[in-house]
């Protein structure tokens, strides 16, 4: 019998999330990690020799001309997406890019359109959507047996959590916790919610410890330290087109107890999805849990296979406009149309 293919995959950015996408390729049968690309030699070939990786590079655009590289991670700082994403696409290869998709609704839609035009795949890495939990919550949610779903609300609220690094540094961020967690918490309950189409957002960010120095985190890995200077605190209300409404609340620092939410409100019952997952209906509705996913060997099945990905790249076009529209409403004190 003949070997399956193996699609030839590479890695761009070997921090955190990178040495995570390396394990999730290593772990799959049908990839092979050919490639890895970090500005910091040193991390790039310590991640080389772990993964036993032949290509190292320290710049991306030496890596994408490998011609039988098929496919990228892109796992670097959130203002490097965009432009790491599309020369990838350009280049050929099918993208699988860390949360947020990019900065704002304008880089996600050339990212998109780039995918677009060059037949590739553009997906993102939200590990939300392909938990047990939230796979179950969607099926059931799908089967019409919460009813009309018209409000949700949801949060992730860490209390001295600000990460180290490059992540409350505006110009590499391009945003804080409202970039960094809502990406998670806001895309896997709208996902949830069926995807409405918003219309207006209301929020408010808060910058009040971080730039006092207080909240710092012990999470993420203290290279490229700057100043602190982006909210630590964010929430928002957003409308839908059929009146639909959802309400996010995010922060690194708070003075909270860490919180954790995820509801959705149907006119026939309701589910938590996290921090437990609970369904409110009577009578009591029996259901089986879907297995956990794993988002890297999903991305290499989608292009094996020609499947559509869970999360693909438009929904980030459309969550990026919703987190636009809170920083914009929080800038003008106004509610803001999307
Ligand atoms: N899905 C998740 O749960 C999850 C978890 C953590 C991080 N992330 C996301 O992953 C992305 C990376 O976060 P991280 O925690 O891994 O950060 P990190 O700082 O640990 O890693 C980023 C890496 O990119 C490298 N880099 C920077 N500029 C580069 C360039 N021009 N070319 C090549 N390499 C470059 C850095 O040297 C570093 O090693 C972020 O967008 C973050 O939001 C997602």
């Amino acid at each position: 019998m003949s070997n399956p293919k193996k699609l030839k995959v590479g890695v761009i950015g070997a921090g955190f999330a990178g040495r995570s996408h390396m394990e999730g390729y290593s772990n799959t049968e049908n990839a092979d990690l050919i490639a890895v690309c970090d500005v910091g030699e040193e991390r790039a070939k310590e991640a080389a020799k772990k993964y036993n990786i032949p290509n190292v590079f320290t710049d991306y655009n030496e890596m994408l001309k490998l011609d039988e590289l098929e496919a990228v991670s892109v796992c670097l700082p959130n203002i490097m997406h965009m432009p790491a994403s599309v020369a990838a696409l350009e280049s050929g290869k099918h993208v699988l890019c860390e949360k947020p998709l990019a900065t704002n609704a304008e880089e996600a839609q050339k990212m998109v359109a780039t995918a677009e035009k060059n037949g590739k795949i553009l997906a993102m890495s939200l590990n939300f959507r392909y938990m047990s939990t939230s796979l179950t919550a969607k099926k059931i949610i799908q089967s019409g047996k919460l009813g009309e779903v018209y409000y949700a609300k949801t949060a992730m609220l860490r209390n001295n959590a600000i990460p180290k690094g490059w992540f409350h540094v505006k110009e590499k961020s391009g945003g804080g916790p409202l970039l960094d967690l809502a990406a998670h918490v806001l895309d896997v309950t709208w996902w949830l919610m069926g995807k409405p189409k918003p219309v207006a957002a209301s929020g408010s960010t808060f910058a009040k410890l971080g730039v006092k120095g207080k909240g710092m985190g012990t999470w993420g890995v203290g290279y490229g330290d700057g100043p602190v200077d982006i909210e630590d605190m964010a929430v928002g209300l957003i409308r839908f087109e059929d009146g639909q409404t959802l309400f996010v609340e995010v922060s690194w620092a708070l003075q909270s107890p860490p919180t954790q939410y995820c509801n959705i409100y149907g006119t026939e019952g309701g589910i938590t999805v996290f921090p437990d997952f609970v369904i409110h209906k009577e009578p009591k509705l029996e259901t089986e849990m879907e297995p956990d996913q794993d988002r890297i060997s999903e991305f290499v099945k989608n292009i094996l296979e020609g499947t559509k990905p869970l999360g693909p790249g438009e929904d980030g076009i459309e969550v990026m406009k919703m987190l636009d529209a809170i920083y914009r409403s929080a800038e003008s004190g106004k509610e803001a149309v999307i």
